[in-house]
């Protein structure tokens, strides 16, 4: 079993690659809409709910699990790795390697948050692949906002987007790594805003494909093709995130209830 999570919906845009790539495959997702968005939060902070939410998905019997979040990935992995050296974790970190390999003009943007770009996994991406390279970061805090909301195609998504690919367009790049998972629901108006001489990397279906190979070495995948059974839960309102995956995953099962303890403990409340 397969446990996913991330500060909110944006995970969701790896999990329908790891859906469409292994469709017979269970997952959980956790969902931690109570503290959305992480990515202003101070780094220690999310290590500790990153922690409290791995044991929550092991308990409920994931058996590897993805950290669909680049700011949850940048603030714990190697803390989470270190304190659970039995579990494998697939986490995730800005595509500046495919970038860095495709920019003809050497100068590539990169959209996060802003506890993304503070983590030493970002210091230690741009030592190994930006040698020779201009790289622009540009945080987007309004993004993460816009997408928990459901806020598309807004004039207001539209006029953020616009906002914060400014600086990015101006200084001429022709790569945007998308380094937050929740950006790619906003895909279209980024590829309208960027114009045809971007190109978009988005690495959710290159972590799906690893978590498969992480999967298959340890001899849990699927395979028999049978329907997937996978959980949703959420610790913030459960009706607005039924309502998320729906329009996002095109799920239309009922969302399960987690909540935090006052002693840090995170515990289901209502099955999905
Ligand atoms: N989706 C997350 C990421 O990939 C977190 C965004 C947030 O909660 O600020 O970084």
């Amino acid at each position: 079993m397969l446990g996913v999570f991330d500060s909110g919906v944006g995970g969701l845009s790896v999990v329908r690659h790891l859906m469409l790539q292994y469709p017979g495959q269970s997952l959980l997702y956790l969902a931690d809409q109570a503290h959305a968005p992480y990515g202003e939060r101070p780094l220690a902070e999310i290590r500790r709910l990153a922690a409290g939410i791995t044991r929550f998905l092991l308990l409920q019997g994931a058996q590897l699990i993805v950290i669909a979040c680049n700011t949850a990935s940048a603030a714990a992995l190697l803390g989470l790795r270190a304190a659970f050296p039995d579990v494998p974790f697939v986490g995730m970190e800005p595509a500046l390697k495919p970038a860095a390999e495709r920019t003809r003009i050497r100068r590539v943007g990169i959209i996060a948050t802003a506890a993304t770009f503070q983590g030493e996994l970002f210091a230690s991406l741009l030592d190994r692949y930006a040698a020779g390279i201009e790289v622009r970061t540009q945080v987007c805090p309004d993004l993460v906002s816009l997408v928990e909301a459901g806020e598309l195609d807004s004039p207001r998504a539209r006029e953020a987007v616009e906002r914060y690919l400014e600086p990015l367009l101006s200084a001429g790049i022709d790569e945007l790594v998308l380094g937050c998972t929740h950006y790619p629901f906003l895909r279209p108006m980024i590829e309208q805003v960027a114009g045809p001489g971007v190109e978009i990397i988005d690495p959710a279906p290159a972590v799906a494909r690893q978590a498969g190979r992480v999967l298959f070495q340890h001899g849990w995948l699927a395979d028999d093709g049978a329907p997937q059974t996978s959980t949703f839960y959420t610790t913030g309102d459960r009706v607005r995130f039924q309502r998320a995956l729906r329009d996002l995953l095109g799920e239309t099962g009922a969302a399960a209830q987690a909540r935090w303890l006052a002693d840090g403990k995170l515990v289901p409340l209502l099955p999905g």
